[in-house]
């Protein structure tokens, strides 16, 4: 299996409307492929534009947020496209090949630019919880419910022990989305 580095990748629509989305973006030598799935915003924009900015934070509300309704994160522009406004750092990514599928074309990108804003802070055990449990949101009508039940619990251990006012908040939005989905 690929590397994949989990991301916020922004893109824009014809009119240059921006639109946030947290994308996995797998690795091919020095190349990274965006690969989302039919339909989506993120597919029509990079056929729109294609040129997309991955965003590498560990602000686990962008994750949590973009799942669950809260999109609008600042922003400011950079190269054709956005950057989050607060990002440890981002790349720019310009789609150099499109390699079709019926499910989940593949977008070649290569980084035109890549910038660092700040520090890598140290791993969170309640950032990568709640990255999981992002996923986990992201796929509510193709699991079983006793599987997300199951995950969460594990999940919430992780967050109750380790995370900060932010991870905890963006764990609660997405154990509500699940709650109002049915379950767990
Ligand atoms: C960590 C993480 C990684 C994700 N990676 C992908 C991906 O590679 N492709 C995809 O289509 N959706 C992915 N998703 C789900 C999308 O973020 C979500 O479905 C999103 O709303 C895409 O649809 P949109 O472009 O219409 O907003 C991921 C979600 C999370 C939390």
């Amino acid at each position: 299996m690929p590397l994949i580095r989990e991301t916020i990748v922004v893109t824009a629509d014809a009119a240059g409307r921006a639109h946030i989305a947290p994308l996995g973006l797998i690795a091919e030598g020095e190349r990274w492929i965006l690969a989302p799935f039919r339909p989506s915003a993120t597919l029509e924009n990079l056929r729109a534009r294609p040129f997309a900015v991955a965003n590498l934070t560990d602000d686990a509300r962008v994750f949590a947020g973009c799942l669950t309704g809260r999109r609008d994160w600042p922003l400011v522009a950079v190269g054709a496209g956005f950057r989050l406004a607060e990002t440890l750092a981002h790349w720019e990514l310009e789609v150099v090949e499109i390699r079709e599928d019926a499910q989940r074309p593949r977008f070649v990108c290569r980084v035109a630019r890549a910038e660092t804003h700040a520090p890598f802070g140290g791993f969170s055990r309640a950032l990568a919880a709640v990255i999981e449990a992002a996923v986990l949101t992201s796929r509510l009508d193709l699991l079983p419910r006793a599987e997300i039940a199951a995950e969460f619990a594990r999940l919430k251990v992780i967050v109750a022990k380790t995370a900060s006012a932010g991870e905890a908040e963006a764990f609660a939005w997405l154990e509500a989305k699940v709650a109002a989905h049915g379950g767990p």
